[in-house]
């Protein structure tokens, strides 16, 4: 019987992340001051070896050997030819994905919330904040503070926190602690809350409260983490990409088309960036990040300098952005409901190496069932993008006739996501649109500020 799955052996596995800052040029993250942020300023926020990987410009960083043993429980993660889908779509185009759903957490975040928690522990750092928004960073950044002995407290997405009460026991059962956003805890909370009671919440307030509460505690041993957007975040991921190069190597293929959805960029990025490398260096190749219409970030929005959060907490990021203070609808993926894109993506979108799309809800979790019915995982609300973009690219491989390969990153499972599947199956989902009149307005904010460059790094 031939596998479906192309399986690394464990001494093949990476051993070092690969860094696209070595390939781009990129504008810097601004202060309050308009000039560049100095590394040193970013001191209360991160511990230094995560701020030295956020401004290198190495191309290989070594993973370290507790993190590599960290990896060891689920990494590496199966190359997986979906078979069954090809059939169902009667498509000529051979679909692989690389799946991150089988770490303990269930995604690809703990990609880099392990070296994250990793870097904190030989800091000195003994808690470490952030934001959630579906659940599966907390959950992720929760099981990697289990294995390094820090406490954790997260954040969570209003909206997700009522949605998927069973993440929060996930938080608890690694030892997390799981908190309602917007709190009543800190003051990006308190006016929030004052400003709407009913509010879902988004992740620019959840990533505000979280980096009020690591800067307020007065031991000095509480650091912010963040789940996405950032360049080390990007860095870690890599080893989605790095391991499916291998795997592809094994099989003798190599793909045409590369897919991920894009919240803030991470599990796309970690698949998309060692393949961008080979585009840079001039292999063709058509690489799909992809977002929900309910929050068009990357392709309805400007480049523009922006907060990555809604009280300014953050620096200013180069970057695609509907607005620091967008709050989208509340759809069922909410690791996709941010108003940012990671400055590295958004780099490579105007440097026209990828290419962005936008999915509607209904067709994601079209998408998504039909996943379920021939492939068996049920997906994440968010990898049901990427499978909507998956299945358009092979119907249009079948009307052309060509065996083009596609592959995506699986970004997670959805078995806690299943109040979501319910409201599809019966019929209940809306969809939801976004008027131009409110990205406008929210869009109003960028008027006084500076305006990033467009660079050209290839
Ligand atoms: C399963 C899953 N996929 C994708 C995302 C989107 O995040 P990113 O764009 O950083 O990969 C999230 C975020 O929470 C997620 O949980």
């Amino acid at each position: 019987m031939k596998s479906k799955s192309v399986i690394l052996p464990k001494d093949e596995m990476p051993r070092q992340w690969y860094n696209i800052l070595s390939d781009i040029k990129m504008n810097p993250p601004l202060g309050p001051d308009g000039k560049p942020v100095n590394p040193e300023a970013l001191t209360p926020v991160f511990p230094m070896p995560l701020i030295e990987q956020e401004v290198s410009s190495e191309r290989w960083i070594d993973i370290p050997e507790p993190v590599l043993d960290v990896y060891d429980i689920w990494r590496p993660s199966p190359l997986t030819r979906a078979t069954g889908l090809e059939k169902a779509l009667k498509t000529p185009a051979k679909i692989y994905i690389k799946n991150e759903g089988l770490s303990p957490p269930g995604s690809h975040k703990p990609n880099t919330a392990v070296p994250q928690a990793y870097y904190n522990k030989i800091s000195g750092i003994e808690k470490i904040t952030t934001e959630t928004g579906a659940g599966q960073w907390g959950s992720a950044l929760s099981f990697a503070c289990a294995q390094f002995g820090l406490s954790c407290k997260v954040y969570m997405v209003r909206i997700s926190f009522d949605q998927k009460p069973y993440r929060k026991t996930m938080m608890e059962t690694w030892g997390g602690q799981c908190i309602s956003s917007p709190s009543p805890y800190t003051k990006t909370g308190k006016d929030a809350l004052a400003k709407d009671p009913d509010t879902p919440g988004s992740l620019a307030i959840s990533i505000s409260e979280a980096i009020e509460d690591a800067i307020g505690d007065k031991t000095g041993k509480s650091r912010y983490s963040l789940g996405s957007v950032l360049n080390h975040v990007m860095l870690h991921q890599s080893i989605i990409g790095l391991e499916a190069k291998k795997q592809f190597e094994i099989i003798g293929e190599y793909p045409d088309i590369v897919i991920g959805c894009a919240g803030g960029g991470s599990n796309f990025a970690g698949l998309a960036f060692p393949f961008v490398a080979d585009k840079i260096n001039g292999k063709e190749i058509e690489i799909y990040p992809v977002e929900p219409k309910a929050c068009p970030t990357m392709t309805r929005s400007p480049f523009v300098y922006d907060y990555g959060d809604i009280a300014g907490y953050t620096p200013m990021l180069p970057m695609y952005s509907l607005g620091h203070n967008f709050v989208p609808a509340p759809i069922h993926a909410g690791g996709l409901r941010y108003h940012g894109m990671a400055p590295t993506v958004s780099q490579l979108i105007k440097e026209g190496l990828i290419t962005p799309k936008s999915v509607n809800q209904l067709d994601a979790y079209k998408a998504g069932v039909l996943w379920a019915r021939t492939e068996g995982f049920i997906p994440a609300p968010e990898t049901n993008s990427a499978l909507a973009a998956v299945v358009e690219e092979a119907l249009k491989a079948k009307e052309e006739g060509r065996e083009k390969i596609i592959v995506a990153s699986f970004s997670g499972h959805g078995l806690l996501d299943l109040t979501a599947y319910e409201k599809y199956l019966s019929g209940e989902m809306a969809e939801s649109v976004v008027e131009d009149d409110d990205i406008i307005k929210s869009c109003e904010v960028f008027k006084d500020y500076p305006k990033p460059e467009i660079l050209k790094s290839t």
